[in-house]
């Protein structure tokens, strides 16, 4: 017997659970990856015209100097009186304070180089943010050094180039304003001590009927007080802050926003990534088999990937029947010489078909391989080994209704396993096709295993399977019941047959486990009802160029 693989050899598919699961996820992923491309465009070009669609942005912006007059010296100093240095954040407060917000709306307002709509959308937009308490379209960039001398980049963003420049202009004329009035503050609060003073001593010159004496000194006081606020006055003049404007703010030449093309960028990378993620993830919780590659851990070689059919064309037309056309019929041609490559030495074969769980496709894999077995000139025998839902009748009945029995051994006697099994020497099996015998299953049988385990099966199974090339045994699930491992110990293996996207991973490694400790082995697996158009990998179609020959 010729094996190419070591059934010894990891059959249990026991690797590390990580490994196992990178390695799904990573061929999940391999698997989609035309799906992902094709939404991370379809989400990049849907974000580059969402983003074309939406209003534009202009910035502009005004430079701003800031120097610490109080380092000053000299005569300047002296004729000058200049507001302290700003602290860390003052400027950026000031700006998106209320007062300078509001005072920038009023300057707006009679702004004639903007049109009406844009002044009233600039001031409205100016409003919304100051209610909000989150100033938005006018920022400060400060690039002050430690004694308080460097610049004030004031950003102003608007729907039109015009609104924009004249934003940070208007921004900029009240910034500085604001910063002179501290320099004002402390004048002006002394220059109205004085005036109070001066009133005060008037007050008492006119209603006090004093002396001489006291009446000069008021006087003179007075005097004194009035040279006072006139040099106070003076100050007020020369009172400055410390920001100066450097230029006016230059009108920008295109918009900042929006710009489809990174938009576009960005949200095809996110949709990539979460594709991705959601892929994997996905991959991760279902674990059932959905391609051959997820039955690579197990280092037991798939014979066969068979497609899925169209339910009405089962219903209608039976697998057998399908079997020999398009689509099934490479695939199932695969698995014959697969099989058949593997037991080259041996003239005769005989196989146990199973599955884990009934549905997943035995009975109708085991009914299609007979027929391409019988195709290729092999003599075969279908035994129906699922006492207890045999269905290889039925199956077979869709493609011939045939009444063609005849004798295996004996003469007359038993037409199903059941009776067969009590009475081994006379039975007949049905002709359903040149080359195919069938031996059906019988009705329904719960104590199937006691009936298998009595008997000298080995015996039975080499006596009837004498005029087969082939003896294909469809037998129940491995998982529900022990009666396909004690057919299979009379066999050269086992198929185990798996349904794409419905057998689980765990499933397959149990039944493989079930198989390993009673010292049997699979011989590979039959990937059963995959989605051709979803695994894009087993869509190659090869049909014969009948057209072609016909006209030549
Ligand atoms: N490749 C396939 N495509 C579509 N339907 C299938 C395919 N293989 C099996 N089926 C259907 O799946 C169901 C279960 O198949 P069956 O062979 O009876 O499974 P099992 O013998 O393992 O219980 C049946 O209705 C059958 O027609
Ligand atoms: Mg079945």
């Amino acid at each position: 017997m010729n094996r190419n693989f070591d059934s010894s050899q990891n059959a249990s598919g026991t690797r590390s659970s990580g490994d196992l699961d990178l390695a799904l996820a990573g061929r999940a992923l391999l698997r989609n990856w035309p799906w992902l491309l094709l939404l991370s465009l379809a989400v990049g070009l849907a974000a580059y015209f969402w983003a074309r669609a939406q209003p534009p942005v202009y910035r502009a912006e005004a430079v701003v100097l800031a120097s610490n007059g109080q380092a000053n010296s000299g005569v300047v100093n002296q004729t000058l009186v200049t507001a302290p240095p700003l602290p860390d954040g003052a400027a950026e407060q000031a700006l998106h304070s209320s007062a300078v917000i509001t005072a920038i709306a009023e300057d707006l307002q009679g702004v004639e180089q903007l049109t009406a709509p844009e002044r009233a959308s600039l001031i409205s937009a100016l409003e919304t943010e100051l209610q909000r308490n989150e100033i938005t379209s006018l920022q400060i960039i400060p690039q002050i050094d430690p004694y308080g001398n460097g610049l004030y980049t004031l950003q102003a963003d608007a729907r039109t180039a015009t609104a924009a420049r004249i934003l940070a202009d208007t921004a900029a004329t009240n910034l500085i304003r604001w910063d002179a009035s501290r320099a004002l503050e402390g004048i002006e609060k002394s220059a109205a001590t004085l005036r109070a003073q001066i009133a005060e001593i008037e007050r008492r010159l006119q209603t006090a009927g004093s002396t001489g004496v006291e009446r000069q000194t008021l006087l003179s006081t007075r005097a004194s007080l009035q040279e006072n606020l006139a040099r106070v006055s003076i100050l007020l003049q020369a009172a400055s802050g410390t920001l100066t404007r450097v230029s006016p703010a230059a009108q920008p030449f295109a918009p900042i926003a929006p710009q489809p093309l990174s938009a576009a960028l960005l949200g095809g990378l996110l949709a990539l990534l979460l594709g991705s993620a959601l892929t994997a993830a996905r991959a991760l919780t279902d674990k059932t088999v959905k391609a051959e590659d997820d039955l690579l851990d197990f280092n037991i070689p798939t014979l066969g990937v068979i497609p899925r059919l169209r339910r009405r064309d089962v219903i209608l037309r039976g697998i057998v029947d399908q079997g020999k056309s398009a689509g099934l019929y490479e695939a199932v041609g695969f698995l014959r010489v697969n099989i058949l490559s593997m037991f080259q030495q041996q003239d005769r074969l005989r196989l146990t078909v199973s599955s884990t769980a009934p549905g997943e496709g035995k009975s109708s894999i085991t009914a299609t391989l007979a027929d391409a077995f019988a195709t290729a000139g092999k003599r075969v025998l279908i035994i129906d080994g699922d006492l207890r839902r045999g269905t290889q009748q039925q199956v077979w009945e869709k493609y011939s209704a045939s009444h063609d029995w005849k004798p295996l051994v004996g003469m007359g006697g038993s037409r199903n396993l059941q009776d067969a099994l009590k009475n081994p020497d006379n039975v007949q099996v049905l002709r359903v096709e040149p080359n195919v015998d069938l031996l059906p299953a019988g009705p329904g049988l719960h104590e199937s295993l006691v009936l298998l385990t009595q008997l000298d099966l080995g015996a039975i199974l080499d006596r009837w399977s004498q005029a087969y090339d082939i003896v294909l045994i469809d037998s129940p699930p491995l998982l529900a019941i022990a009666d396909g491992l004690v057919l299979a110990r009379h066999t050269d293996g086992i198929v185990l047959v798996t349904e794409a996207r419905t057998t689980s991973l765990q499933a397959i490694r149990a039944a493989l486990r079930r198989v390993e400790r009673s010292g049997l082995h699979v011989i590979g697996f039959v990937l059963n009802k995959v989605d051709v158009q979803k695994d894009t990998t087993y869509s190659y179609s090869y049909t014969p160029r009948t057209t072609q020959h016909s006209l030549d």
